[in-house]
């Protein structure tokens, strides 16, 4: 099965010259959303993480299930303004345009070995704001596992250079 063919990319959305990937199909087909599943589940064994950091929104249907499928606690990155308690806020730039992302200070317990887990991974933006959300509320950073890294603009090796290990089930 080419999980590929389930992710197509439509042109020019949401802007101009971008390529966006829709996840809608592999998640409608439950065979080919099991397959990637289990190889996020094979590439996340060569992470050592207690917990699982799902970014809102795609990243939370891949964190969750990797977190059910693995049997690992999984926290939330939530976009601003979602969470009731105390947060640590970190804002980012993106293929197109800016957001910020916040995770809830009692969520994770001391000592957590965070993975962080998302859709898709492009400039790297994303998952730098994640990392560095973790790190201001003194969690340590396993490393990052998106499903696809967009070829062409470099993701892996920005977080490469920025010491974030980092995997992806698809590069395309
Ligand atoms: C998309 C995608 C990743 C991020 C990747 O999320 O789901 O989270 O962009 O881009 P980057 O590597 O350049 O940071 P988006 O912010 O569009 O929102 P969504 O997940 O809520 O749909
Ligand atoms: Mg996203």
């Amino acid at each position: 099965m080419n999980l590929l063919d389930y992710l197509p990319g439509v042109p020019d959305f949401p802007k101009p010259g971008i390529l966006f990937r829709d996840i809608s199909p592999l998640l409608a087909n439950p065979t080919a959303f099991k397959e990637a599943i289990l190889q996020l589940e094979s590439l996340a064994k060569q992470f050592d993480y207690s917990h699982i950091l799902g970014i809102e929104s795609r990243g939370f249907i891949f964190g969750a299930a990797l977190a059910h499928q693995a049997h690992k606690g999984l926290a939330l990155a939530r976009k601003p303004n979602k969470l009731p308690l105390a947060s640590h806020r970190e804002s980012y730039g993106l293929e197109y345009g800016s957001d910020s992302l916040e995770i809830q200070q009692s969520t994770l317990p001391q000592g957590a070995r965070v993975l962080i887990v998302d859709d898709v991974l492009a400039t790297g933006g994303t998952i730098i704001a994640a990392c560095q959300l973790l790190k201001k509320a003194g969690f340590q950073v396993a490393g990052a596992l998106t499903f696809l890294e967009i070829a062409g603009l470099n993701g892996g090796e920005i977080l490469n250079q920025k010491g974030i290990a980092n995997k992806s089930v698809l590069v395309a």
